[in-house]
């Protein structure tokens, strides 16, 4: 799915289920020696994901993929790349810094988020568009793609910024027909004056999951998407 998402530049490997053959370098086993046995499937299967995913990008010797401040993953200097897993996917995205400054994936199963949720995530605006969404798609569970689309917004902004991001700081706008999401980011966000004002991400559904995806370019300073 996220091959459809992101732009040719971007090299992405996912997975439905844990694949037997992945294993973690001593580094990384170290983050996670506590965790929970489902964490460690997790983390495993992402660091799988992110070493096919560098492969595809030419970096075909396996190296860790450790984590920096705040839980971002450490990639190699010159690569720029994402992580998410949730119930039943697991993908990773990279691309070459040369030409991607940053990307954000984020996976989330297609189901309503939890009562109460929406209003702490959505801006008022938001609410009334996912409103209308759902009564024009209700197949989209589309306060779960806004809430997508906001992690995928901070996974993006994150490496670049290294400050937190609020999800009342982004508005997203779907459009349900092209696939794809405008984020303005309020002019009040400390970190955003030099930041692209309009960000571009996709969307897509199936699987029983929605997946959202954002990939800047560094060319532009703006958003590149899978047209380019
Ligand atoms: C960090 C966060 C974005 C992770 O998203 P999630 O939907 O809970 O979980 P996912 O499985 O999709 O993603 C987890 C991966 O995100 C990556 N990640 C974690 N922190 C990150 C950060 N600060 N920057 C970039 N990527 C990060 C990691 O690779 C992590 O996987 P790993 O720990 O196995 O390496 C989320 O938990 C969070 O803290 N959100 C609050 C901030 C926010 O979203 N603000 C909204 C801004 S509009």
């Amino acid at each position: 799915m996220l091959e459809k998402i992101l732009p040719t530049q971007v090299a992405s490997y996912e997975t439905y289920e844990d694949p037997a053959e992945a294993t973690l370098f001593p580094e990384e086993e170290a983050l996670i020696c506590d965790s929970v046995e489902s964490r460690r499937r997790e983390f495993t299967s992402g660091r799988y994901c992110a070493r096919q995913a560098l492969a595809r990008l030419g970096y075909s010797v396996p190296q860790p993929v450790l984590q920096g401040r705040r839980g971002a993953p450490v990639w190699p200097r010159s690569v720029r790349g994402s992580i998410t897993h949730c119930r039943g996917y697991r993908a990773a995205a990279v691309g070459s810094a040369s030409e991607v400054a940053s990307v954000g994936i984020d996976a989330e199963p297609n189901e309503p988020l939890p009562d109460g949720v929406l209003e702490v995530v959505a801006l008022p605006e938001e609410q009334v568009m996912v409103k209308e969404l759902l009564a024009d798609a209700p197949e989209v569970h589309w306060d779960r793609m806004l809430f997508s689309a906001k992690e995928s917004v901070y996974k993006t902004w994150y490496p670049l910024r290294r400050r937190p991001l609020e999800f009342e700081d982004a508005l997203i706008d779907f459009d349900r027909v092209e696939g794809t999401f405008s984020v303005r980011l309020g002019s009040h966000v400390r970190g955003a004056q030099d930041f692209p004002r309009e960000i571009a991400g996709r969307w897509i559904t199936g699987n029983g999951l929605v997946v959202t995806a954002i990939a800047l370019s560094v060319a532009s300073g703006s958003s590149v998407d899978s047209g380019l």
